[in-house]
């Protein structure tokens, strides 16, 4: 896939102008005038974890101090782990979409998102200077209809699974469209990552789609357990990101601890066993809902989010609160979260949920919307 012609140039300009960012990964030199630890505490026994030789804090942005080697290697890991070309580090799944989102396009481009995207996603779109449309959700015919109408170079932005209803993004119809109209795809799998796929690398990677897909982000606050994202995509993008995107450039970089987390995170997610039991109570509480006669009252999902339909948002208090007496924790979703109307019970399903924890919470709601 060709590069946007406008980042291309903007890259080249900073060559010739003397002004291009790059990563250095660890200081060169021993005395610190640059990092931000302004009372040593880094260093310190106290703040800093007892002899792991590992920093308490990065001391700066990656572009100043806060850069290592140790992050560099994660960031190739990353990529070879998902098999993609390079990778880049963000602090939350929230930031790499600003961080993504706001500098991509330029003015007189088009970025089409789905409209049921991630609240992240939809700030990060407000950010960019490129006109900007949505898309009704996983409607390929209205996403043609805005391809048609739109200018300049186009960005496509979408879900691998949404988190709200617990869907899959239509992704082949998706990337197959894309790539009719030259457009851009932007996928965000965080609730996909550890979840889909061998390895759980995400539902691009099992669906076989990462030629199509120009960017994908990673998050690891959810099925990692951890926090932090991590854009994957050619490594020109990642040389566009570090010259300009702001929440990249002017943030202090994660420190060694959250990496080698990272890592350890990744690490046990290559094992398939966990996540076939997560699937396996997927499935069992998908036929305790069909044998309890309540698959209508449900967003349809195949996925571990699943959404019980409920009639307005002073019901989805009265019955969370009832679900909850019982010792089970669920959230009632409201709007703004979610669309007016469209109020629920969010119930994500777990490995670690029992059988009868389960049959236990059917066995709840079922007592509820009777
Ligand atoms: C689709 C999606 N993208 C991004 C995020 C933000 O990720 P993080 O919690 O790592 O900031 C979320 C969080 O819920 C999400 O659901």
């Amino acid at each position: 896939m060709k590069e946007p012609d406008f980042h291309i140039k903007a890259l080249s300009e900073r060559q010739t102008n003397g002004q291009l960012r790059k990563l250095e990964g660890d200081p060169i030199a021993s005395f610190d005038f640059f990092s931000n630890d302004y009372l040593g505490f880094v260093h310190d026994a106290v703040v800093k974890p007892k002899d792991s030789g590992l920093r308490s804090g990065a001391t700066g942005s990656r572009l100043l101090s806060g850069d290592s080697s140790r992050a560099l290697l994660l960031e190739q890991y990353l990529a070879d782990y998902h098999h993609m070309d390079a990778a880049l580090l963000f602090q939350s799944g929230y930031m790499a979409n600003l961080g993504l989102l706001s500098c991509v396009a330029k003015r007189g481009d088009t970025i089409i998102y789905d409209n049921l995207v991630h609240a992240s996603l939809r700030q990060a779109v407000q950010l960019s200077p490129a006109s900007t449309y949505s898309f009704k959700h996983n409607d390929i015919a209205d996403l043609r209809a805005k391809l048609n109408r739109s200018k300049g170079t186009v960005f496509v932005v979408v879900e691998a699974l949404y988190s709200m209803d617990g869907d899959e993004g239509a992704l082949e119809d998706i990337c197959s469209v894309c790539s009719a109209f030259g457009a851009y795809l932007i996928v965000d799998e965080a609730h996909s990552t550890g979840v889909y796929g061998a390895k759980g690398r995400g539902l691009v990677d099992q669906l076989h789609l990462k030629d199509a897909v120009w960017a994908r982000i990673h998050t690891f606050g959810k099925a990692a357990g951890i926090h932090g994202a991590v854009v994957l995509g050619s490594e020109h993008l990642i040389d566009f990101l570090i010259n300009f995107s702001k929440p990249f450039i002017y943030t202090t970089a994660l420190s060694d601890h959250s990496l080698d987390a990272i890592h350890t995170a990744y690490k046990m997610m290559q094992s398939d066993h966990a996540r076939q039991q997560l699937w396996d109570k997927v499935r069992y509480f998908e036929d305790c809902l069909s044998k309890a006669g309540l698959e209508e009252q449900f967003y349809p999902s195949n996925s571990p989010i699943k959404s019980l339909k409920v009639d307005g948002a002073a019901e989805s208090l009265r019955i969370s609160k009832e679900i909850r007496k019982a010792g089970y924790m669920v959230k009632a979703i409201r709007y703004p979260t979610v669309p007016k109307g469209t109020e629920r019970i969010r119930l994500c399903i777990h490995k670690h949920n029992t059988e009868e924890q389960i049959k236990g919470i059917i066995e709840l709601i079922r007592n509820q919307v009777r």
